[in-house]
């Protein structure tokens, strides 16, 4: 259950990513009244979660409000424009968290002022609570707002705390743009099952069950990767042999220094 500090959690968008953690909050335990929704049109969706749990909901940041948590999810090219407007909702003792990718706390700061600041980067399995989230803090968040910030994230899988802001960009590059890359294995391991005689759907269906099966055995067991995969290659065998194709000096490990490294970039250039 999430702790909540006097005035409401006010969670800005409530699309994809805010949706899930709306989501996540009420499943946890947050009183829908202690949750203020502020978006000008959410999917139907979340304007019957918003009314079946008895969220408050404003299309604009209403007067005398001072919140707890701002809990901001918009799109990163709306920012600019969404922010002045919450900066009456900005009191002493209220944390900022925004999602926005990108959005560096000082951009943050020069629309909202000098306050307790999360920047947190989950990832597209936060829909269905099996994200993984990477935050930092700026200097102003207390020891009770981290626990709080946490405990919200949390909502939507385990939550790592970095040690600067810049690490958020290689979270990005690692956790925030990850699943793209595992689904592009599947479709890698599919078109190779194609290539080995398999027809095209049931080598994807082999694949996709594959990666999905093994993420889950991944997610229960004790073992690391490294544990598991050892596990399912016996010497001389048909993974090993695989193995040794992927595990090559030109393999796989080089291929993805670049793709993070690569990413990494973009997140720095995308922050300015
Ligand atoms: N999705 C992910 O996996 C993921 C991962 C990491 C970080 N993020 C971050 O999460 C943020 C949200 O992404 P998303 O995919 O959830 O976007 P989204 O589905 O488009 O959700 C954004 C929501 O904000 C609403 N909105 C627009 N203008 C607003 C305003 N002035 N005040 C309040 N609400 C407003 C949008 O309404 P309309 O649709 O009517 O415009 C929409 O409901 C982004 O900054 C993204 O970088 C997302």
């Amino acid at each position: 259950m999430v702790a909540v500090a006097s005035g409401p959690i006010v969670l800005i968008g409530a699309g994809n990513m805010g949706g899930a953690m709306l989501s996540g909050w009420l499943k946890s335990g947050v009183n829908g009244a202690d949750i203020l929704v502020i978006d000008p049109g959410p999917p139907p969706a979340m304007a019957k979660l918003i009314a079946d749990n008895g969220v408050r909901h404003a299309t604009s940041a209403p007067d005398g409000v001072e919140a707890a948590v701002i809990f901001i999810a918009v799109k990163p090219q709306v920012m600019e424009a969404v922010l002045p407007p919450l900066k009456p909702l900005v009191g002493p003792s209220t944390v900022i968290v925004s999602v926005a990718a990108g959005k560096t706390l000082a951009f943050i700061e020069t629309h909202l002022g000098a306050a307790a600041t999360v920047r947190a980067m989950p990832n597209t399995p936060a829909m269905i609570g099996r994200g993984v989230t990477g935050a930092f803090g700026n200097a102003r968040v207390s020891d009770a707002q981290r626990s709080q910030v946490h405990d919200l994230l949390k909502v939507s899988g385990p939550v790592e705390w970095v040690e600067t802001e810049g690490d958020i960009d290689a979270v990005t590059a690692v956790s925030g743009s990850g699943p793209a890359y595992v689904f592009y294995l599947v479709e890698c391991m599919a078109e190779a099952g194609r290539k080995a005689g398999l027809k095209a759907d049931l080598a994807m269906r082999l694949a996709r069950e594959t990666v999905a099966g093994a993420g889950e055995l991944l997610h229960q067991s004790p073992d690391d990767a490294s544990k598991l995969r050892q596990n399912v290659t016996s010497p001389g065998g048909t993974t090993a042999a695989a193995l040794a194709v992927l595990m090559a000096e030109d393999g796989m490990q080089p291929l993805f220094d670049q793709a993070i490294a690569a990413a990494r970039k973009r997140a720095e250039e995308l922050a300015g």
